[in-house]
């Protein structure tokens, strides 16, 4: 797809749309980059619309002109979906910040999606209503940016990811026109499920301008363990035992040894004993209204645990201390990307492949020679596998790795998993889509795209 250069006179037509219309660098440099790696793409114009009327305007301009558009939300994401990467204009949402309406009657919210995830989290926690779906970066990503990859977070494990909680989207399409994609209702088989198709379509559909969110009842208490294994292997292995015997932890969190320590070390905190001997942690969070229950259901996890070779278990005894625990496991990606250049896989198996999972990938690493540190939501089957570049050599790291990675998602794909659990496939994912889909369902999804965008404007050179 040929794109062209954006011109004075688009600058013109989008002033006269809205007033944040940037093409100084310090706008463009800010939205060069995301959280992924250390990409660079800088776009020819930042616009920062903040009504419908407005994107509607813009796309409908952009689609004729035949401009491409990468839609932004906090620029937290980690595969590349908001970088222009043929130039063009980035949409930053950050002005669509308003939590619009609580409808407390539904135990719904509708939101715009530029408001930063905890915040509407803490919105609806002091109505006494629950959003649980939060991703490591829950403080400063957007709700937008989560609907548009499907995000997912330590709570995921017993109560969903972001497509569990999405009723409608309002959306502008890539010819300008407004849609709705469903209703605001907990049940619907009235045609095509569109809400569900554009949740986790990365910005590729159309411009997300309005969310209608699910909301649970506010759970009371919780309490959190954190267990340390003497093999890394046996912390997997553990996380299916839990679920075997009968009970659904509300985080179950795996983190190797280097993960705990490199975020021990970026927070600057030595509050963890960290034996020589132990390989790695479990992170296990137990939630619900009756403490009673509760401390039954530690109490069994902790038989269960106790059953495998682990050393002592911290409890955590305070709200600070929970924090605490918390904000380390937040911090590995952070800390591991503050550490070295690397690059972040988001691997996901069936639950009971997860020992598999990690050896091989300890396997694959030792074959090409790359480090790799793993963490992440191990009660989904979830691993995030950091490779890390420490010492390969940019030819190692350029050429070898993307074989190492190959290989590594054959394998994954082999177990029943797929490429990524919950950070989407953006930019530096695409590469490995035929390892997950065949040729015909890559068409299927093409086709799909074609329907919405059929110029090929809006965030091109993702997913495919
Ligand atoms: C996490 C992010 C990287 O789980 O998904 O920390
Ligand atoms: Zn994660």
């Amino acid at each position: 797809m040929p794109f062209r250069k954006i011109t004075q006179e688009d600058i013109t037509f989008f002033k006269s749309v809205t007033t944040y219309v940037f093409t100084d660098s310090e706008q463009l440099n800010r939205c060069a980059s995301d959280e992924t790696e250390d990409l660079h793409y800088t776009p020819e114009v930042v616009i920062q619309p903040s009504t419908v009327e407005e994107v509607s305007k813009i796309m409908k301009y952009c689609n004729e002109q035949t401009i491409p558009v990468t839609p932004r939300g906090a620029g937290t994401g980690l595969s590349g979906g908001a970088l222009a990467i043929f130039g063009g204009l980035v949409l930053d949402m950050k002005r669509f910040n308003k939590i619009l309406q609580l409808d407390k009657r539904n135990f719904q919210v509708t939101t715009e999606p530029g408001v930063i995830t905890q915040e509407l989290q803490e919105y609806v926690k002091a109505e006494g209503l629950f959003y649980p779906p939060d991703p490591a970066s829950k403080g400063s990503c957007f709700i937008g940016g989560n609907v548009s990859e499907n995000s997912g977070g330590p709570k995921a494990v017993k109560y969903g990811v972001v497509k569990d909680y999405v009723l409608n989207i309002e959306m502008v399409l890539s010819n300008g026109e407004v849609i709705w994609t469903g209703a605001n209702v907990l049940k619907n088989a009235t045609g095509y499920n569109l809400t569900q198709l554009v949740v986790g379509s990365e910005g590729t559909l159309g411009i997300i301008t309005k969310i209608v969110l699910r909301l649970i009842p506010a759970v009371k208490h919780d309490i959190l363990m954190l267990v340390p294994f003497r093999s890394a292997e046996e912390a997997c292995a553990t996380v299916n035992a839990i679920f075997l015997a009968g009970y659904t932890p509300s985080a179950l969190e795996f983190m190797e040894r280097d993960a705990l320590v490199w975020s021990m070390q970026y927070v600057q905190t030595t509050s963890i004993q960290l034996p020589g001997d132990i390989e790695a942690h479990l992170l296990i969070e137990v939630d619900g209204n009756d403490m009673d229950v509760l401390y039954k259901e530690a109490e069994a996890i902790t038989e269960i645990v106790q059953g495998f070779d682990i050393g002592e278990v911290l409890f955590a005894d305070s709200h600070e201390q929970k924090q605490m625990l918390w904000n380390l496991r937040r911090k590995v990606g952070e800390a591991v990307k503050s550490n070295s250049v690397y690059k972040e896989e988001d691997t996901v198996v069936p639950r009971a492949e997860l020992p598999e999972l990690l050896s091989t990938v300890k396997r694959i690493s030792k074959k090409y020679g790359f480090q790799s540190i793993c963490y992440g939501h191990a009660g989904d089957g979830n691993l995030h596998v950091n490779i890390v570049k420490a010492g390969m050599s940019d030819e190692e790291w350029n050429t070898g790795l993307t074989e190492g990675i190959k290989e590594l998602f054959k394998e994954v794909v082999r177990m029943g998993g797929t490429i990524s659990g919950e950070h989407g496939i953006g930019l530096v994912q695409k590469p490995y889509m035929d390892i997950a889909f065949s040729p015909l369902q890559i068409q299927l999804m093409r086709q799909i795209k074609n329907v919405f965008d059929p110029v090929g404007i809006l965030n091109p050179g993702k997913i495919f």
